[in-house]
């Protein structure tokens, strides 16, 4: 519900619309525009209406992904579901607060041309911190955030104590997320709803990876976001790009262009599960759940604490 987020603030004034998917984190390479990507086929295999954005003006990892996607489709003769698709392209002005503008509107004209008529919007962003980028996360209703499984990664959520591990400080991502999050609430009563991927997983579980875990859930109670189960590192993700396959399509040799393996089994599967943790308004219990969530918030003038707002998955 992207463009109502805008009404109060001194951006825009809109109106209600599709549910938003922000895929975000400050850190590059933690696995965004494959995230992306994979979430947008799963919804319309789901049947549902998607348009996608991609913010990273630079490196359209998002637009070549579904390039690819549309080349291969062709090449190997299947029909491939694609979604509505517009990029936006860095402003080349001098003056920051004029390409800023030129940002802003170029990216509120492709929203108003699809608001209405899509049931998802999935915005790709860049791994650093622009405009675009932060204007992103506040009209998001999901934010989801990969992650590498690895300190390096979380350090842009937070800071630990080396000894201890404990969390000593909120970082900067970590930050904005929470600024974001703070003025979608005081602008529409609305909450964003933050699921955080651990991505590249080891297949070999190591020590490291149990205190990026622990350190992770203390951090996730701490900020309010859920963990969604992880995705392991597999070579055919990035193989998947070259033709704009997901783990979701039919893995039928002339589609894959190559025999599946017990690995694209298993990155389905995984895939799914992401799906499903993000407990998205794709069907009546999901709605459920999002109309829950904004009651809640319009009821409730006291902090946020989010663990009591979510139903938990088969409470229905
Ligand atoms: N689970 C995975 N297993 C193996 N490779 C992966 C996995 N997820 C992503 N990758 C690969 O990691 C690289 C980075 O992924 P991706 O481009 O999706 O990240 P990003 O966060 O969008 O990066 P950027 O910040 O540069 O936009 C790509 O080569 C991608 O194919
Ligand atoms: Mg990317």
């Amino acid at each position: 519900m992207l463009i109502s987020a805008l009404d109060a603030s001194p951006m825009g004034r809109r109106s209600r619309s599709a549910h938003v998917i922000v895929c975000g984190n400050e850190k590059g390479g933690s696995g965004k525009s494959t995230a992306a990507v994979h979430i947008a086929v799963a919804l319309l295999k789901s049947g549902h209406s998607v348009a996608t954005v991609d913010l990273d003006g630079r490196q359209l990892s998002m637009t070549r992904y579904l390039e690819n996607r549309k080349r291969w489709a062709r090449t190997a003769g299947v029909k491939l579901e694609i979604p509505t698709h517009f990029h936006v392209p860095p402003s080349r002005r001098g003056v920051v607060s004029d390409s800023e503008s030129e940002e802003f509107r170029a990216l509120m004209d492709g929203i108003a041309e699809i608001e209405h008529s899509h049931d998802f919007l999935i915005i790709d962003t860049p791994g650093s911190d622009t405009y675009l980028n932060r204007l992103a996360h506040r009209i998001a209703d999901t934010l989801v955030t990969p992650m590498n499984d690895s300190f390096v990664d979380f350090d842009v959520l937070g800071r630990i104590d080396p000894v201890s591990y404990e969390i000593t400080e909120v970082s900067q991502y970590a930050m904005s997320v929470r600024e974001a999050r703070r003025e979608r609430r005081n602008t529409d009563n609305a909450i964003l709803d933050w699921v955080v991927v651990r991505n590249r997983i080891s297949s070999i579980g190591s020590r490291n990876e149990q205190k990026v875990d622990a350190c992770l859930r203390e951090l996730g109670m701490k900020l309010g976001f859920r963990i969604a189960e992880g995705i392991l590192e597999r070579t055919i993700f990035r193989e998947f790009f070259p033709i704009g396959l997901t783990a979701l399509d039919d893995f039928e040799e002339h589609v894959l262009g190559t025999r599946p393996t017990l690995s694209h089994l298993a990155a389905r599967q995984e895939i799914r599960h992401l799906i499903s943790a993000l407990r998205l308004p794709m069907d009546d219990l999901g709605r459920r759940r999002a109309e829950m969530r904004r009651q809640f918030v319009e009821r409730s003038a006291r902090p946020l604490k989010m663990p009591d707002i979510f139903i938990p998955a088969g409470a229905d």
